[in-house]
């Protein structure tokens, strides 16, 4: 390798970390070279400028025949996994100019000997494990442009004169490191610094950096730092900040400021979108100028103890995304104009003396996620508009305030919605309409005067997880289905007016999961509770007769079985609980899964892909219950790619549209391979395709089946598109892939082939297969990448697929005619003949056979406009989401 001593242009294209054009003599082996050991036999390069071994695989310790590279310039060698220290003969090396090594494990101190390096531009360490303090030595180079050692263990304090001794810094980055002392005042004389980043240290002492020279600032994060302190500030720094017309970012979050914001914070750059003030005691009013940082994307003052006013100068910041103004003294109205933020996603008001109504403006926010405004003063009635922001998919908490009247109907709208607080908030009615809101994993409701029964509709909210009903005014049985719901971890019904018997299994088998307390009409239950015993009802009282006659028979006999039977309740009530609450956290051995599907057996396969293969199985950790195993066959090309793809898409997923995920398994199989698995629910009916096609079927989805599945299909689809944090594209829609629980409710799986849009990860499974032929978009085809836009073609043609029972393969289509094509020239007037016979039931009058059929058109045509060759044509999937519920809507009532 000496011999590749030659520059090579083609190689160093794409690395940008050296900005000159480089000398003649140099070596570069970016990215793709694993070395056992840093390689010795260099040494032989005497006139080697430029060394680059950045971004292998490099082990060991820098070897000391480097130091005989005496004319080295520039040592690119981060991102290796170097150990053994940055060694002091490196400052032999005193035509060092640039020296980047973030990204090893080295260990030790900097050696004081770096100081030699006179010419030295470029300092860069960062995560390299680096303890004790830096020499002085270092801050004598002059000119130094880039000095860089974040996430280290340094310790000790910056030299006063730093940015005297140091004028040419650019880039000065401390972060993440344990620096005492003051930040010293020089550094104001650092002028053309673009980058300070000390976060997260322990300096202390006031700020009193004057930033009015470092006309070039761009980023100033000092957050987390300055603690201890009690003297005000004067903030005056606030007013040297004015001539940073480049300022992006100024984070001061937990720093300790006391003071009061100046007026002149109005007058920071137009540039600057980040500003984080919050966790201080800034104390005063807000100051209206706060409107003129038209930039900002993210405003962050939460915890400080502003009053008065919140300035209506807010609805000026058009381009505002995260705005948080909680726990602080915020009295009067939420200005109206808040909702003039029309990108905003994420607005915490809460813990603050706010009064009047919740302006109704707010719905036009439509880009909401989040809206906390809990704990304030607020009255009137839940604006219906706030409730019809389809964005609003996180949480919405309103609890804690004194408003009146009941839960808007228009409460239905919020679909997507997972986490819902109302309690405390003086709200009256029924809760039936919260049934619509079928994502919801948390609902808190307490504390008010709601009544009526716990409505059936509350049913279909099988995802929650938490359920707090308790002090309302709440009455009838508790309904059969609490105790069915598998991943309910808290339920409180405590004081209201509910009767008859307790449940003991579900949430019910483990008293610490629920409260009953304060419902005075309640019966039976755990022991522990200590409720009385429930009345015996009619089939009961049978039993009874027949115990006695057992008592009259065989005493002892009842004794023993009563024993038993105590034992037997007992062991099952106090087990399955626990472990679905660590369910989500375990993982489990090769052993484990071995034993769960007897070995693998082929008994057990249940299905088998390209890169896997799928077996049912009992995983004794899993309560017993059915799981479905999901084992890579790691030879296959790309299997590895597809469990990476699918655990990060787990990872951040949850929505009860989609397969829930149990627990991974990677590990070495008996001969010591590696084995990777997935392990999920089990889903007792079956795919759509089985239900389809398979002949084992024999009974056929009804129409509404059909449209149920379909509409869920799409919110699953419409939830990973817009409703996740990263974009996850599924990439491989198809009726093998939806799978149906007990209630027939269907839940998209295999997210084998995801791609998560904004990740490194769509570039690794980007290559390679793209979705199954049939429902892969014709794009795909010719080497696009897949995107929303062809999920939704997948999605067309699974509806058509459902609607028609033609597989998009069917023999008949050929020469030119598809299955779209099929569909689309059966509309309109003749779409009943393309229906799958099975899905239509007769309808008894006229006027319903009509309705029927308009909804079979409507249906078509959404499968039809999905499925068109042109991506930027095809529906929108919130679109289908919203037609396909409004076809429903109108089927269930007939
Ligand atoms: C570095 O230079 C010093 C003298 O300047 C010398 O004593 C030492 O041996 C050198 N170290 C190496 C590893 O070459
Ligand atoms: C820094 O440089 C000055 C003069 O160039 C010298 O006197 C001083 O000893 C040096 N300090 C350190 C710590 O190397
Ligand atoms: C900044 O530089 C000027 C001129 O070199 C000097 O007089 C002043 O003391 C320096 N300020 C600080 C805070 O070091
Ligand atoms: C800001 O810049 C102007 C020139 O653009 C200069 O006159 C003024 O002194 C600077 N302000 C401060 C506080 O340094
Ligand atoms: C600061 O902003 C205010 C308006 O908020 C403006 O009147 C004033 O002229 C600005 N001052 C400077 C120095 O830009
Ligand atoms: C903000 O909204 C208010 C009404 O809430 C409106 O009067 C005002 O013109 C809006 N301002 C901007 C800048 O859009
Ligand atoms: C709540 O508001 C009502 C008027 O709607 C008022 O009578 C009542 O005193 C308020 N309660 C509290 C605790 O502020
Ligand atoms: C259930 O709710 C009641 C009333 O809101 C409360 O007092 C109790 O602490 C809650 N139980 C638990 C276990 O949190």
């Amino acid at each position: 390798m000496t011999e590749t001593s030659a520059s090579s242009a083609s190689l160093i294209s794409g690395t940008t970390a050296f900005k000159e054009p480089f000398p003649m003599n140099l070596v570069v082996f970016p990215g793709y070279i694993v070395f056992i050991l840093m390689p010795t036999n260099l040494s032989g390069c005497s006139n080697l400028e430029v060394l680059w071994l950045a971004g292998n695989k490099l082990v060991g310790s820098i070897p000391k025949e480097m130091s005989l590279l005496s004319k080295i310039s520039r040592l690119a060698i981060h991102d290796n996994k170097l150990t053994g220290g940055i060694p002091p003969f490196l400052g032999n090396i005193t035509s060092m100019e640039g020296f980047s090594a973030g990204g090893n494990p080295f260990g030790g101190s900097i050696p004081d000997t770096l100081g030699h390096w006179k010419s030295l531009t470029e300092f860069d360490s960062g995560g390299c494990n680096l303890y004790g303090s830096i020499p002085h030595s270092i801050f004598n180079l002059s000119l130094l442009v880039t000095f860089s050692l974040p996430d280290n263990h340094l310790t000790g304090s910056l030299p006063s004169e730093i940015g005297n001794q140091i004028p040419n810094l650019e880039y000065l980055q401390l972060r993440n490191n344990e620096l005492t002392g003051v930040l010293p005042l020089s550094i104001s004389n650092c002028s053309k610094l673009g980058t300070l980043e000390m976060s997260n240290n322990s300096f202390t002492g006031k700020l009193t950096i004057d930033f009015s020279k470092l006309r070039d600032i761009n980023i100033i994060r000092l957050d987390n730092n300055f603690h201890g302190r009690r003297e005000a500030d004067n903030m005056r720094f606030v007013d040297s900040l004015k001539n940073c017309t480049r300022l992006v970012d100024l984070n001061l979050y937990n720093c300790n400021l006391i003071g009061v914001l100046p007026i002149s914070i109005g007058n920071l750059s137009h540039q600057l979108s980040f500003l984080y003030l919050g966790h201080n005691q800034l104390f005063g009013s807000l100051p209206s100028s706060i409107g003129s940082l038209v930039g900002l994307t993210t405003l962050s003052l939460a915890n400080n103890i502003f009053k008065g006013r919140i300035p209506t100068t807010i609805g000026k910041l058009q381009k505002l995304q995260y705005l948080s103004l909680s726990r602080n003294q915020f009295s009067g109205p939420i200005p109206g104009a808040i909702g003039n933020l029309s990108l905003l996603t994420i607005l915490y008001l809460e813990n603050n003396k706010l009064e009047g109504h919740i302006p109704s403006s707010l719905g036009n926010c439509k880009e909401l996620n989040e809206l906390y405004l809990a704990h304030n003063r607020l009255t009137g009635k839940v604006p219906k508009q706030i409730l019809q922001l389809p964005s609003l998919t996180i949480f919405l908490d309103l609890s804690y305030n004194n408003l009146s009247g009941s839960i808007p109907s228009e409460i239905k709208y919020l679909k997507m919605l997972s986490g819902l607080a109302l309690s405390y908030s003086n709200l009256s009615g029924t809760i039936t309409s919260i049934g619509e809101c079928i994502s919801l994993t948390k609902l808190y409701l307490s504390g008010n005067i709601f009544e009526g029964i716990i409505p059936s509709s509350l049913s279909s909210l099988r995802g929650l997880e938490v359920l707090d009903i308790s002090q309302n005014k709440l009455s009838g049985k508790i309904p059969q289905f609490l105790e069915k719901w598998h991943s309910l971890e808290f339920l409180n019904l405590s004081f209201n007016d509910f009767e008859g018997e307790v449940p003991v299994v579900g949430v019910f088998a483990n008293a610490s999961l629920f409260s009953v307390l304060g419902n005075d009409k309640l019966c039976g239950g755990l022991v522990t509770l200590g409720l009385p015993k429930c009345k015996e009802t009619g089939s009961k009282k049978k039993r009874f007769i027949f115990l006695i006659l057992l008592i009259v028979i065989a005493p002892t006999l009842l004794i023993i079985l009563c024993c038993v039977y105590v034992l037997c309740k007992k062991k099952r009530n106090s087990q399955p609980s626990e472990s679905s609450r660590s369910e989500r956290f375990m993982k489990v051995s090769y052993n484990q899964l071995l034993k769960a599907t007897d070995g693998f057996s082929t008994e057990n396969l249940i299905g088998e892909g390209g890169h896997s293969s799928v077996y049912k199985g009992i995983l004794d950790s899993n309560d017993d219950k059915s799981v479905a195993v999901k084992v890579l066959h790691l030879q296959s090309r790309g299997a590895h790619k597809s469990f990476i793809a699918e655990c990060e898409a787990w990872r951040n997923i949850r929505h009860r549209s989609l397969l829930k995920i149990i627990t991974s398994c990677s590990s070495t199989d008996l001969q010591g391979n590696d084995f990777k698995a997935l392990v999920y629910e089990f889903m007792p009916n079956g795919s759509v395709h089985d239900w389809l096609h398979s002949s084992a079927y024999t009974s056929k989805l009804n129409l509404l089946q059909r449209i149920n599945i379909l509409r869920d299909v799409a919110i699953a689809l419409d939830y990973l598109h817009n409703r996740c944090q990263t974009t996850i594209v599924h990439g491989d829609l198809k009726p093998s892939n939806i799978l149906l629980d007990d209630d027939m409710v269907a839940h998209v799986g295999d997210f084998g082939l995801a791609r998560l849009l904004g990740t490194d990860l769509n570039q690794n499974s980007s290559s390679g297969v793209k979705g199954t032929i049939g429902y892969a978009p014709p794009e795909y085809g010719i080497g696009r990448e897949m995107t929303c836009c062809g999920d939704v073609y997948s999605f067309g043609i699974l509806l058509l697929e459902v609607m028609t029972g033609k597989k998009p393969t069917n023999d008949m289509f050929i020469g030119g005619l598809s299955l779209h094509k099929f569909a689309y020239m059966a509309l309109p007037d003749h779409v009943i003949d393309v229906i799958d016979n099975d899905a239509i039931v007769l309808q008894s009058t006229e006027a319903n056979a009509k309705k029927v059929e308009e909804c079979l058109v409507a249906t078509i045509k959404i499968g039809v406009s999905c499925s068109v060759d042109s991506p930027p044509q095809r529906m929108k999937i919130e679109i289908v989401v919203n037609e396909l519920q409004r076809i429903l809507d109108v089927l269930q009532n007939l």
